[in-house]
């Protein structure tokens, strides 16, 4: 099989799809690897690691001509999806509902598109699940980036020469990004609270040493799906939460925003009112700026000034560790891909019956699979 990777266009888009590693094990599996000039410039993967790992470097075109299997991060433009060749399959970040355009184009190519972000959360498709390798990132990184927008350190120093304070860290949402920001929080140490609408996060943000706040009524006992995702909150619930938070954000330093609710926009939690309750020089950092915000005022990409407080709207944290992000997500693809058949030519590549295949196949053969 020919394997290609590209760089990719979108905005705020440093990572890559494919690591040198993961080039040496596709090619010692028998595959040829084309990848374009440059695309792992952003990552630190310069075109000399592909061409050492055994890749040939190409242009964008060559790559889509020839490729049997592209392996991307974000879903191809429409410009892209007409350049890849007629049914062969693509791997990637999907977003279905923001990029009908091109799924359209693939699916007249007869193209089969998997969307990695659907793989079901299940034991088995641990190592595939691209969602928690890059929310681990984005939660370390969001600390770090609080740090440097901090004015003051987060550990207690004691010296003959001073005294200084820990910084109190509060973290809402306990999920994958969550807890890492709590871990790294206290690493750096900071005092950490974090809260959720989960009960089941209260143990695991206590036993990384983190204090749980969280409205506990009849709604929060039923606040996760199946999958172990939360669901939306009532109005009642809300107002409740916000109560709490006006309170606890009084004596918070820094604040990591990490809340979602998968296939909706965010909620917004922290509101213009209980923002005035905080101190002057305090930072937070909203992990969820892109579907839509928990915070009033934090903006793609930006870093805003508001009140006394500085409100950090990073887009894409993973991509600001993009060579670890694109090792992990590499690495990701690379086991997914391990659910294809390539050794039994009488066989179908793809096992439509394989659940994770299911989950995530959004067209094949020129029927849309997933709306
Ligand atoms: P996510 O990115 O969808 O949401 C982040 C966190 O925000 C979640 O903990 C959620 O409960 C919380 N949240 C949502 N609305 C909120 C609100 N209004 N106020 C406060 N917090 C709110 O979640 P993520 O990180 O993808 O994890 C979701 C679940 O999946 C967790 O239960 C996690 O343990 C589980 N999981 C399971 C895996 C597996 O079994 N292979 C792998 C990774 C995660």
């Amino acid at each position: 099989m020919i394997i290609g990777a590209v760089k990719e266009k979108k905005k705020f888009e440093n990572r890559v799809s494919i690591s040198p590693d993961d080039v040496k094990n596709y090619v010692k599996a028998g595959h040829q690897v084309y990848i374009e000039k440059g695309a792992g410039s952003l990552s630190g993967f310069n075109d000399k690691s592909y061409k050492e790992s055994g890749a040939s470097l190409s242009t964008s075109k060559e790559v889509f001509k020839n490729s049997d299997i592209i392996l991307k991060i974000n879903c191809p433009t429409p410009d892209e999806s007409k350049l890849i060749k007629n049914n062969s399959m693509v791997i990637s970040q999907i977003s279905i509902q923001n990029n009908q355009d091109s799924i359209k184009i693939l699916n007249s190519k007869k193209i089969s598109a998997f969307a990695l972000e659907l793989v079901p959360r299940i034991t088995r498709a641990q190592d595939m699940d691209i969602l928690s390798s890059q929310a681990n990132l984005a939660g370390y990184h969001a600390v770090i980036d609080a740090a440097q927008e901090f004015n003051r350190v987060l550990p207690l120093f004691m010296t003959a020469a001073g005294k200084v304070t820990p910084a109190n860290v509060l973290v809402i949402g306990a999920g994958v990004a969550g807890l890492q920001a709590i871990a790294t929080a206290k690493r750096l140490g900071a005092i950490v609270f974090a809260t959720d609408v989960r009960i089941a996060s209260k143990e695991q943000v206590e036993s990384l040493g983190g204090k749980f706040v969280m409205v506990e009524d009849e709604e929060s006992k039923n606040a996760e799906t199946k999958g172990g995702y939360a669901k939306e909150m009532s109005a009642e619930y809300q107002k409740k939460q916000e109560a709490l938070l006006a309170e606890t954000l009084k004596t918070m330093d820094i604040v990591i925003c990490t809340a979602q609710i998968p296939g909706r926009k965010a909620p917004l939690i922290l509101k213009k009112e209980m923002l005035e309750n905080m101190q002057n020089g305090s930072v937070i950092v909203d992990l969820a700026v892109e579907s839509g915000g928990n915070c009033e005022f934090s903006q793609v990409g930006k870093v805003v000034s508001k009140n006394g407080l500085k409100i950090v709207g990073h887009a894409n944290v993973p991509g600001r560790v993009a060579n670890n992000a694109s090792s992990l997500f590499s690495k990701n693809i690379s086991n997914f891909l391990k659910l294809m058949n390539f050794e039994d030519k009488k066989k179908s590549m793809i096992n439509k019956s394989d659940e994770i295949i299911k989950a995530t196949m959004i067209c094949s053969a020129g029927k849309i699979l997933i709306k």
